[in-house]
Parts: structure tokens; sequence; C-alpha cells
């Protein structure tokens, strides 16, 4: 086993969550701007992906270093062991980016790491001839800032986002790291009840439903790292084995989630059965004005459109008066709802207990929190 410097980077303002995440798998961490730091063996990459819900991607710093000119980035990274990740007939293309620095021609960044790690490998093999990269792919990134070189090996492939569930989606589906993250921002616990009141697809609800269970949020698909040698199998086995054992199918759940367009709740009903949780959420055509519960402290999470599109204006701001009228009718509900209205707050007729900037992809959000009244103590 050895140990490897990774990182879990995250989306702008997850940060902290992610943070928690990894730290709840027992690794310590450090932060910086979208990334999170931590040291693990290779179980621990293979827990990461599996484990981490709202983190976009783990990957290994393979080296960090200062460089002004060409050579120096090709000397810095000829002096990294990358034959101790990769095997001789790796398959390692190369992508970069360069923020304020004297290196700023990506292209020939990258085909002068491609070339310095040939080199090595060429050494380390003891190669004559080139090499033939037929083998397993290692997704290597030259990424430079502030003349600071930093060069990491992706261990997921695919984003963590791509959980493997999502057969269709709406017009403005919400990524599944992110659905986890208002998650995590409520004070929701399975034992009460859910909706999303604008579930289209059912990203909140279903990664409600795989919160509530325990359920790994990478147990329905695969990682580039499960390729390479240096993972052995067994590890992988181990990791599957773990989160079957630590879910928690028994749990009784009360998840609801509705939208106005009965053809995108078709579509949320077959996402929820490709992750396997079958009728475990009850999926309803409604509008958001029509809600209504029968049970009390429950949780609403809602990303309704945000009224960006021409024409639609209108029609949102009627959208969000309406729910502040009727969901303000449930005292012990905490309602979560994200958008990027400017007047959302007036418009729905409360101002939020707290808010949270955060970024849908590109777009500018805030994530207005209504906390409910708490259940009497002996009901908690
Ligand atoms: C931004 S999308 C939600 C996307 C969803 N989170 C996902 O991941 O697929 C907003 C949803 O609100 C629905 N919607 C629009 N007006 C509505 C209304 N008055 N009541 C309920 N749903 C509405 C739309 O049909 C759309 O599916």
């Amino acid at each position: 086993m050895a140990t490897y410097k990774l990182v879990a980077t995250a989306a702008m303002g997850l940060e902290s969550i992610v943070a928690r995440e990894v730290k709840d798998l027992g690794y310590e961490t450090t932060v910086e701007n979208g990334k999170i730091f931590f040291e693990g063996d290779e179980l621990a990459i293979a827990r990461s992906n599996m484990w981490l819900r709202t983190a976009d991607r783990v990957k290994i710093v393979m080296g960090e270093f200062n460089a002004y000119t060409f050579d120096q980035l090709f000397e810095g990274t000829k002096a990294l062991p990358w034959e101790t990740l990769m095997p001789v007939d790796a398959a390692f293309p190369v992508s970069g980016k360069s923020v304020k620095s004297k290196l700023y021609s990506v292209p020939d960044c990258q085909s002068i790491v491609k070339k310095a790690i040939v080199e090595r490998m060429k050494a380390a093999y003891k190669r004559m001839s080139f090499l033939e990269e037929s083998g397993p792919t290692y997704k290597i990134e030259v990424a430079i800032r502030n003349d600071k070189v930093t060069l990491t090996v992706d261990t997921s492939g695919a984003g963590l986002h791509k959980r493997g569930y999502r057969t269709g989606q709406g017009e403005a589906p919400l990524k599944e790291t992110m659905a986890a993250a208002l998650i995590k921002l409520t004070n929701w616990r399975p034992d009460r009840p859910f909706h999303d009141p604008f579930c289209g697809s059912g990203t909140i609800p279903i990664e409600a439903a795989l919160i509530g269970q325990n359920i790994a949020p990478g147990f329905n698909r695969e990682f580039i790292s499960e390729e390479w040698p240096v993972i052995p199998e067994s590890i992988w086995e181990k990791v599957r084995l773990d989160a079957e054992e630590a879910a928690n199918y028994d749990q009784p759940l009360e998840i609801y989630g509705s939208d106005i367009d009965h053809k995108i709740i078709e579509v949320a009903k077959e996402n929820a059965i490709e992750a396997g949780l079958g009728d475990l959420i009850q999926f309803k055509q409604m509008q958001g004005k029509d809600f209504t519960a029968s049970s009390d402290y429950g949780v609403i999470v809602g990303n309704p459109p945000y009224g960006e599109r021409i024409g639609e204006e209108e029609e949102v701001e009627r959208m969000y008066r309406d729910m502040g009228e009727v969901f303000e009718q449930y005292p012990t509900w905490s309602k979560y709802l994200i958008t990027s209205h400017p007047d959302f707050e007036d418009l729905y007729g409360k101002k939020a207990t707290k808010k949270r900037k955060l970024f849908n992809g590109f777009i500018r959000t805030d994530y207005y929190q209504y906390f409910g009244q708490r259940p009497p103590r002996n009901t908690n």
C-alpha cells in the first residue's frame, strides 16, 4: 500500500460540505478554493469515490512545483515517479489550464508534460521505442496558477455526479452532487417527511432516499481507477461489500416528489427504479401551490424555475407568491429553496431564516432556508 496525496474537487461554495464528508470517512482535510486535500492509500481512493456524495472528482496529486520556463516544467514533471502509478502500457492523455502565469500557452504546457512523462516512463521501463498506450487510462492534468504547477491524475473517470441512475432528464436538471449538498444543508432526518414540489427528473428525492438509507452514491457505477493494476480488485470488492453492508434498506422513508409536468414525473419514476429505489419515493403530478402534508415536522427542498427565460418571469413570480402563501401554512415544516431570482424573499413574502450563496453550474443562486418549528423533545 502506498500513501497518496489526494484531492476531492468541489463546486464553489460546497467546500465545507465535501470536507465534512471526507472527515466522516476518517481522513484529515485541508481546504482551498474548490479543493479538499487529504492523504490515503488505495483503499482511500476506492472509498472516497464510492462514498463522496457532494464532490465532483477524486484526484491524485502527483506533484507541485514552481515553473517559470518550459525547461523547469519539463524537469519538474520528469522528476516525479510516474512509473509507480502507471504500467508500461498506460494511456495518459494530458489536459491543462493556466491562470496568471508565465507559462500561459496551455497546448505547449500539455505537450511538454506529455514528453517529460514519456521520457520518464521509457527510462523506468527500459523502452527504446515509443510507448503503445494500449492499457488502462490515466487522465493527467497540468494546472498552473501564479506559476505554481500542480500535476494530478483523475481516479474517478466520469464525474461523481454521474451516479448511473439518470436515464432521462428535464430542461434544467440539478447535478446529483448539488442535490445531495442541498439535502445535507437541511435539518432533515430519515424519520421525517421530505417533499420536493419541483422535482423534475427526481434528482433531489432520489438523493434524499440514498442518504436516508445510507446507500453509497457510487454503488451503481464504475470508476476509471478500477482498471489500474496498483489498486487490486480485492479493494474494490471490499468497498462494494462494505457499502452493501452499510446500506439500511429497512429504514422506512416518507419521500415525495411532485411536478406540474406529468411527463417529467414518468422520467423521475424511471430514474428512481434505475437507482434501485423502486416504489420508495412517491411521485405525483401536481402544482406547487397544491402542496399539502398530512404529517408534521417535514422538510421541503425545491429547485423551482428561476424565471430567467424570456416570457417566464411573470409566471414564475406568481408561482413564488403562491408558494409562500401555501408553504407558510405548515409552520412545523422547514423549507429550503434555491433560486437566482433577486426578489425571491419579497415574492415569497418572508425573509429567510438563513441564506447561503451557491453556484448551480455557472448560475449564482441563493439557498433560502426557512426553519420550521422544532418538534417537542419526546418526539425528537
Ligand atoms: C429547475 S427544474 C427542477 C429540476 C430538478 N431538480 C431535476 O433535477 O430534474 C424546475 C421544475 O419545476 C417544474 N414547475 C414549473 N412550474 C411549476 C409549478 N407551478 N408547480 C410545480 N412544478 C412546477 C418544472 O416542470 C420543472 O420540472
